[in-house]
């Protein structure tokens, strides 16, 4: 779908016109006669409220479609993605090629009038995704060609920028969504050289060899039951531009978790092909940050593994040195991603990046915290944390914080080692993983975002359809953006 900005008037728009109407305001006066007859509790303007109409030849657009936008005092930037979404959903269900929203600007300022045309255009764009790699019939593949937004201002740079965080997120989404068969550690080195040649990023990946040879014993562990080879992927964005902040970025890649020897229940089991996401939606963020070429320098690391019970795989109890040499009891081999995450943050924090940030499908144990509406965060570092909260407010990918306290520290001690991966006790165990990583972070100021419960929706929503959600796409980006002063 492509999105295009025209100027016009009501009554030159042909085929499927959208309004937006704010709950008790007047709609524009070409279609009030369309809803004149229409009782009020069909449509009040309530959020995400439709009402749609033939115009039977009484106006030049055939079809109307009106979507409430809720009370104006109750906005929020995101109902705007949200109501975008909504029409793009309808019009996908009636097969139409093309739709024409009449944005109505007088209401709002210029700088909020940017912000709000870039939600619509990310809206849309989010909402005409859909995973159609192994549909084979052409009925499941339709798409809508064009989405026309009329506007008297020049919004252009406003739509592509939303456009560039939509098309990031829908990439990665595409990536999250392909199955541990096709998407295996090496496949996702191969997709990650492929950014790297299209935006002229630096990449190093290391195999099995090299990891041995530098200590990677934590990404080592979690792989050796598995025949897929384990890779570190280290992305490198501006890297010579010296004189640019750096940031950094993990994201966890285990392209699928079976828990190992400490093995996972079979119900549900099929879900831990997302157990990649927090490193594909770090490659989002390096496809945003370079189609918005950001003025920083961008680190990203992605340890990629399988977490298979095979006849190698580690055992209970194992005790093994990660990079920064910590020893860690692996007192459960389902606690997998901490242990790949110890390597690649502690070889991160060597770089010595401004700020680090880490996206992981840590725990289960989220969704009891928060629910699946935030992110879990954990931070070192205020100013990053107030940044993170922001941004996620902003981009409606929101984060909710929660201790580090040294009590957290304490209960992941172990007998025989420096560290166990599990406290053992049934409590806290989001707090007790991060409080784990914190171990290898060093000095480096840094924040990690659990993203285990909003990495998928289970059930349709305005603008995501169900599957993966590429949730720190935006979020992650839009801190980068600002952290660098954007
Ligand atoms: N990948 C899982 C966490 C997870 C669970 C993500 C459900 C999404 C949905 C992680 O590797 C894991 O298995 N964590 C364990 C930790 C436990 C053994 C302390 C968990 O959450 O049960
Ligand atoms: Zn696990
Ligand atoms: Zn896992």
């Amino acid at each position: 779908m492509k999105i295009e900005l025209k100027k016009s008037t009501i009554s030159e728009i042909k085929g499927l016109l959208c309004v937006f109407v704010i709950e008790g305001e007047d709609p524009p006066a070409e279609i009030k006669p369309f809803l004149n007859g229409v009782k009020k509790e069909r449509f009040e303007g309530k959020l995400l409220q439709t009402y749609s109409t033939d115009t039977l030849g009484k106006a030049n657009f055939e079809r109307l479609l009106v979507v409430g936008l809720g009370k104006k005092e109750d906005m929020i930037i995101d109902h705007l993605r949200r109501a975008a979404g909504t029409i793009v959903r309808y019009a996908t269900g009636l097969k139409e090629k093309e739709v024409t929203l009449f944005m109505q600007s007088r209401f709002v300022s210029k700088h909020d009038l940017e912000c709000q045309t870039q939600a619509i255009a990310e809206g849309a764009m989010l909402a005409s995704y859909r995973f159609t790699h192994y549909k084979t019939k052409k009925e499941d593949l339709f798409e809508i060609e064009k989405f026309v937004i009329v506007a008297e201002d020049d919004l252009t740079q406003a739509i592509e920028r939303g456009v560039k965080y939509a098309t990031s997120q829908n990439y990665s989404r595409t990536l999250d969504e392909q199955p541990a068969n096709i998407a295996t550690p090496a496949m996702v080195v191969e997709e990650a050289r492929k950014l790297a040649r299209h935006y002229k990023l630096h990449i190093t990946v290391f195999d099995r060899v090299k990891l041995k040879k530098m200590g990677m014993n934590g990404i080592l562990a979690v792989c050796q039951g598995s025949v897929n080879e384990p890779h570190l992927i280290k992305l490198e964005y501006n890297r010579d531009k010296k004189n640019y902040p750096l940031y950094c970025v993990v994201g966890k890649g285990v392209t699928f978790d079976t828990g190992g020897i400490s093995i996972k229940p079979s119900q549900n089991m099929h879900e831990m092909k997302y157990d990649k996401t927090g490193a594909i939606n770090t490659l989002g963020v390096f496809k945003a940050v370079a189609e918005l070429k950001l003025p920083i320098r961008l680190l990203g690391l992605m340890p990629m593994v399988e977490n298979m019970p095979g006849g190698g795989a580690q055992r209970p109890g194992d005790i093994i040195k990660a990079y920064n040499g910590k020893t860690i009891e692996v007192l459960n081999t389902d606690a997998e991603g901490r242990l790949i995450l110890a390597d690649a943050l502690s070889y991160a924090a060597e770089h010595k990046p401004e700020y680090m940030i880490d996206m992981a499908t840590l725990t289960g144990a989220m969704v009891v915290s928060l629910g699946r509406h935030a992110i879990g965060m954990f931070s070192t570092d205020d100013k990053l944390a107030q940044a993170l909260q922001d941004a996620g407010n902003n981009v409606h990918e929101r984060v909710w914080r929660l201790p580090l306290w040294p009590e957290y520290g304490e209960m992941m001690k172990a007998d025989f080692a420096d560290l166990k991966n599990i406290s053992e006790l049934p409590e806290a165990g989001s707090i007790t993983a991060a409080a784990f990583l914190k171990e290898f972070a060093g000095e480096t100021k840094w924040a990690h975002l659990d993203i285990a419960a909003v990495d998928t929706v289970k059930w349709a929503h305005p603008y995501l359809e169900k599957g993966a959600t590429g949730i720190g796409v935006r979020l992650v980006t839009r801190t980068l953006e600002k952290l660098a002063g954007g």
